[in-house]
């Protein structure tokens, strides 16, 4: 069945980046002039997704607005002529179907991905994380959904990580197949590093099939006391319905003040108008 859906949780607290995250979502923290989560959505619509499923919270009403028609500002371009701005603005709300639902609690990433059950339908769908960006250049949907598309089943990108960060991600026990495939035969959240069965972390995109519903509803809350969406994909992990992809493409975590800052200029030092001012204010900056 062809992956029509994503659902993009942000509905998280962001307390690793306050004071920013207070009022401002940190999903519409800017790297250089575009929310991270735009460039998340446009990541979506190249690889074929057609709905964008936000589970989003009280505080975050700017994320709907962000993506949904605004005529004044619409009319002023027109009339000013800025017509690549307004361009952009109108490609943006028509790229995708847009819909959204509330999280009440951060109750955790399975409990918000839970929310979006009604949206999704009975259907398979894409979750990435709200935070995370991967670069256009080296996209990691296409491999999750050709893995999908032979396997069947529930597919997770895998990211070999350092032993000092393996303790603060959901971790998983693999087999070889073909063609660079992964079977997971186990996944454990935020093992301590003597207990991780791997140095393969899922990182920030999944493809998943819709019986993860039912396995989130009877998941109870595991780590740090939230419904982690690791407990219920372990389950199908169990029932050998639970594949992988090695993911080696360049992903930049928004979630921290530092992720912030060097995602921006990583961003800035690729846009042919911004990549030698920034390059002259680091030479100079660095000689002093
Ligand atoms: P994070 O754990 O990185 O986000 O979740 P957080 O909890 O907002 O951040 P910190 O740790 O307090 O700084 C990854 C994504 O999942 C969403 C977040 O909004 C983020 O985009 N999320 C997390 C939810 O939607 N609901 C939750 O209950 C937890």
């Amino acid at each position: 069945m062809k992956i029509r859906k994503a659902v993009l949780p942000v509905a998280g607290l962001g307390t690793r980046v306050l004071p920013a995250s207070k009022v401002i979502p940190k999903e519409m923290l800017p790297i250089v002039d575009k929310p991270t989560l735009q460039y998340i959505v446009e990541e979506a619509v190249a690889a074929g997704v057609e709905e964008i499923i936000f589970v989003t919270s009280r505080s975050k009403r700017s994320i709907e607005d962000h993506f949904d028609s605004f005529p004044e500002l619409e009319f002023t371009l027109e009339r000013k002529g800025k017509h690549k701005e307004l361009a952009e603005l109108r490609a943006l709300q028509e790229m995708a179907v847009y819909t959204s639902v509330r999280q009440s609690e951060p109750l955790g990433l399975g409990h918000a991905i839970l929310c979006a059950k009604e949206l999704v339908g009975d259907e398979p769908f894409i979750v990435m994380l709200g935070d995370i960006i991967v670069s256009p250049e080296t996209p990691c949907l296409p491999q999750l959904i050709e893995v999908y598309e032979r396997y069947g089943g529930s597919v997770l990108s895998l990211v070999p990580l350092p032993p000092e960060v393996i303790p603060t991600y959901g971790i998983a026990a693999v087999e070889e197949l073909e063609k660079g495939a992964l079977k997971v035969t186990h996944v454990v959240e935020k093992p301590a590093l003597e207990e991780a069965p791997s140095n393969l972390g899922a990182y920030g995109r999944y493809v998943l099939t819709p019986g993860i519903f039912p396995l989130l509803e009877k998941t109870p809350p595991g780590r740090g006391g939230e419904i982690q969406i690791t407990d219920a994909i372990e389950m199908q992990a169990r029932a050998g319905k639970c594949y992988g992809v090695r993911f080696t493409g360049d992903r930049l975590d928004t979630g921290t003040p530092l992720g912030l800052l060097t995602t921006s200029i990583s961003f800035a030092l690729k846009r042919p108008d911004l990549a030698p001012g920034l390059r002259e204010y680091m030479r100079q900056t660095l000689e002093k």
